[in-house]
C-alpha cells in the first residue's frame, strides 16, 4: 500500500496528517509513504526527518495525489485538491460535510472512498478522532475570548480572572462534550465565573462534581439560556449533533440583548455553528462583528498549534492508518465498525445518513455501498 501525505494548503493550516514517527512506523512494517515536500515544516520535521524515517519526497501534490492509494491529511480536501482525487483511492481526513454542499458534490462525484475522523467511533461511543481536536480548541477557547475580550482587540475590556475587589468575566459555555468540558476547566483555573448549559444532565454533573463551586450548570432552557447570555461577557458555543448540523442555539434578535463588546467562540463552525449569526473564518482574518457582539469563527483552530495538535492528532489516528494498510482498505471497513462509522462517501455515494438529510442525497448502506457484508 501506498499512503500519500500531502502538505496542508488550508489558510494557515500547519498541522501535517503523519508525524516522521508515524511514518517511520509505517515504514517498518513495509509500508510505502510519500510525503509533500515541505508538508512538516511547520511542526519543525523537515524533509530529511521524513526521508530519515523511510518516506520518499514528492515535490508537488500532484504526485502525491497520482500515487498514492491512501490519502491522509488533516483538514478536507479544498476543490483544487478534490479534482485530484480519483476512483480507487482512499481519503483519511476531517471532511465535516453536512454544512459542504460543494465538497460533497466533488467527493461524490471523484469515485473516492472518504472517511471522515470526526465521525469514526469508539465501541464506548466516543469519537476517538476528534477528540484530541476538540480538547485542542476547547482549551483555545478561553485563551481566544480572553484575547479578544481585551479592547484593544475589540472586546469589552475584561480581564478573564478579574482584580482584586473586582468581579472576574463570566464565560458560558454551550455544550457539555469534549471541547465544553475542557473550555470551562480552563475558563475555571483562570479564575472566570463559568456557567454551562447542555441537553442532558450527565456531563453536567460530572464536570459540576469535578470543578466545585467554579461553575454552575443547567440543562439547557430557553429561559436560562436567555438570562445566562444577557450577563455573558463570553459565550463559547460546542453544541454538535455526530456528522450533522450543529443546532442553532442562539438567534440573531437574543444578540441585542448581549453586553456591547461580547465574545461569542464558536467551536462548532465546522458542522455549521451554533449562532445563527456565525460565518467561517480563517486564522487570518478570525473576527467579525454583528449587533456590536464580536464573533471568533474559526473552523481549523487547533491549525495554530501544529506541534501540539499534530502528535495529539497522529497518536489517535495511526492505530486506523496500521489497520486500513494491514487488512486493506475494504477489509478494514468491513471489519472494524468503528472506522466504518467514519465512511461518509463511497464510490459516488453518501453513507452518513446526516450528510445526506442535510444535502437531500439518498443514503446507502456502508456495507452496501462497499459491496461487502460486516465481518462476524
Ligand atoms: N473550530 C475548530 O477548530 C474545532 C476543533 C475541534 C472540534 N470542533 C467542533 O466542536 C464541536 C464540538 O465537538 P465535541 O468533541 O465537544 O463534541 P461532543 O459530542 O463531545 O459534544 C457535543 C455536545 O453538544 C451537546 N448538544 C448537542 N445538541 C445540543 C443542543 N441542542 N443543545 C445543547 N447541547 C447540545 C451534546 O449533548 C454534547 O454535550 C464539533 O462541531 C467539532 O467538530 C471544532
Amino acid at each position: 500500500m501506498l499512503i500519500g501525505v500531502p502538505r496542508e494548503i488550508k489558510v494557515h493550516e500547519y498541522r501535517v496528517g503523519l508525524t516522521p514517527e508515524s511514518v517511520r512506523d509505517l515504514a517498518a512494517r513495509g509500508y510505502r509513504v510519500m510525503v509533500e515536500k515541505s508538508a512538516g515544516e511547520g511542526i519543525g520535521a523537515s524533509d530529511g526527518d521524513y526521508r530519515t524515517a523511510g518516506a520518499n519526497i514528492a515535490s508537488t501534490p500532484e504526485e502525491v495525489f497520482a500515487a498514492a492509494e491512501l490519502i491522509v491529511k488533516v483538514k478536507e480536501p479544498l476543490a483544487g485538491e478534490r479534482a485530484r482525487l480519483r476512483p480507487g483511492q482512499t481519503l483519511f481526513t476531517y471532511l465535516h460535510l453536512a454544512p459542504d454542499a460543494e465538497q460533497v458534490r466533488d467527493l461524490v462525484r471523484s469515485g473516492v472512498i472518504a472517511i471522515a475522523y470526526e465521525t469514526v467511533t469508539s465501541p464506548t461511543g466516543g469519537l476517538p478522532l476528534l477528540a484530541p481536536m476538540s480538547e485542542v480548541a476547547g482549551r483555545m477557547a478561553v485563551q481566544v475570548a480572553a484575547h479578544y475580550l481585551e479592547r484593544p482587540s475589540g472586546g469589552r475590556g475584561v480581564l478573564v480572572s478579574g482584580a482584586s475587589g473586582v468581579a472576574p468575566a463570566r464565560v458560558v459555555v454551550l455544550g457539555a462534550g469534549v471541547v465544553g468540558s475542557n473550555a470551562a476547566r480552563i475558563a475555571a483555573g483562570m479564575g472566570a465565573e463559568v456557567v454551562m448549559l447542555s441537553r442532558s444532565a450527565g456531563p453536567l454533573q460530572r464536570l459540576q462534581a469535578e470543578l466545585g463551586p467554579s461553575l454552575r450548570a443547567f440543562v439547557l432552557s430557553p429561559e436560562d439560556l436567555d438570562r445566562e447570555l444577557r450577563e455573558a461577557d463570553a459565550v463559547i458555543g460546542s453544541a454538535m449533533v455526530p456528522g450533522g448540523l450543529a443546532p442553532k442555539l442562539v438567534t440573531r434578535a437574543m444578540l441585542a440583548t448581549m453586553k456591547k463588546g461580547a465574545v461569542l467562540v464558536d467551536v462548532s463552525i465546522d458542522q455549521g455553528g451554533c449562532f445563527e449569526t456565525s460565518r467561517p473564518t480563517t486564522h487570518a482574518d478570525p473576527v467579525f462583528e454583528v449587533d456590536g457582539i464580536l464573533h471568533y469563527c474559526v473552523a481549523n483552530m487547533p491549525g495554530a498549534v501544529p506541534r501540539t495538535s499534530t502528535y495529539a492528532l497522529n497518536r489517535a489516528t495511526l492505530p486506523f492508518v496500521l489497520d486500513l494498510a494491514q487488512r486493506g482498505i475494504v477489509e478494514a471497513l468491513r471489519a472494524n465498525a468503528g472506522l466504518r462509522d467514519g465512511l461518509n462517501v463511497c464510490r459516488g455515494k453518501v453513507t452518513r445518513r446526516e450528510v445526506a438529510e442535510a444535502l437531500g442525497y439518498a443514503c446507502t448502506g456502508a456495507l452496501e455501498a462497499l459491496g461487502t457484508r460486516a465481518a462476524g
